[in-house]
């Protein structure tokens, strides 16, 4: 089944979503069940996923650095531009399906409407650095900000040290976003990882059932993200790459 527009095979999945909506389980989950299946795929984070990204991660996300909206905006395309590169176009171009924990729309909320950045420039030098490349699909998990702030443990990066109301800015944003784009699916994310994780699985499976198929025997056997570390595909000897940290 050819699930790009282009013609190719391959296909391109981003999670999306406020601080501590739980973006990074749930992608790991989908991922694991993915193993599960025998389903070969990239797992993939932005920004990061390169040598360049993770240093252009480092310094954006540093507590301790004050910089402006647009060095802000342009570390995160700096990423992106090696992201799309060097992971995304190449693994799509061998049929693959790519799971990626953030994409455009993340700059977007944060830089274009939560910074203030004025959207078109913002959407111009994004296109720059993608070259044009969108998702297929993009799985929005949708959390009040407050209640996902709250579930972030360890000590705030410089984006999570933001006020509230620029987080609320964030989720309105892509609020926005998901109203008018029909390749944005919002999935209430405020529940129990593993009903939250069946809902995800549901749209993709609707979409792709090749490559997602309903088992209806599933047991919800769901590992957390810490679990998932410990069993990542290093380890494991599997195919996908794993390069995103943080449990959500
Ligand atoms: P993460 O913690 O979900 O990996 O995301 C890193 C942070 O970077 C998060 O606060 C969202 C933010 N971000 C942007 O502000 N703009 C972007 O383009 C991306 C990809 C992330």
């Amino acid at each position: 089944m050819s699930g790009r527009s282009d013609g190719r095979d391959g296909l391109f999945i981003v999670f999306e979503g406020v601080e501590g909506a739980g973006k990074s389980t749930q992608i790991r989950n989908v991922s694991r069940r993915l193993h599960e299946n025998g389903v070969d795929h990239l797992l993939v984070r932005e920004p990061g996923g390169t040598a360049v990204g993770e240093q252009a991660r480092a310094l954006v996300l540093d507590p301790r650095l004050e910089m402006c909206p647009e060095s802000e905006l342009f570390l995160y395309l700096t990423s992106r531009a090696e992201f799309v590169r060097r992971l995304v176009i190449p693994a799509l171009e061998h049929d693959r399906l790519v799971l990626a924990d953030r994409y455009e729309l993340s700059t977007f909320a944060y830089q274009g409407a939560a910074r203030g950045l004025d959207l078109e420039p913002v959407r111009a030098a994004n296109r720059l650095a993608t070259g044009g490349l969108t998702a297929d699909l993009t799985i929005l998990l949708r959390i009040d900000p407050e209640r996902g702030l709250g579930r972030q443990s360890g000590e705030a990066d410089r984006l999570e040290s933001e006020r509230a109301e620029f987080h609320q800015a964030v989720a309105r944003a892509y609020d926005s976003m998901a109203e008018s784009d029909p390749t944005i699916v919002s999935v209430v994310s405020d529940a129990a990882r593993e009903d939250v994780h069946e809902l995800i699985w549901r749209e993709l499976s609707v979409r792709w059932p090749d490559r997602f198929p309903r088992d209806e025997a599933h047991t919800g056997n769901i590992w957390s993200a810490d679990e998932f570390q410990d069993r990542s595909p290093a380890s494991s000897g599997e195919a996908t790459e794993a390069t995103g940290q943080e449990a959500e």
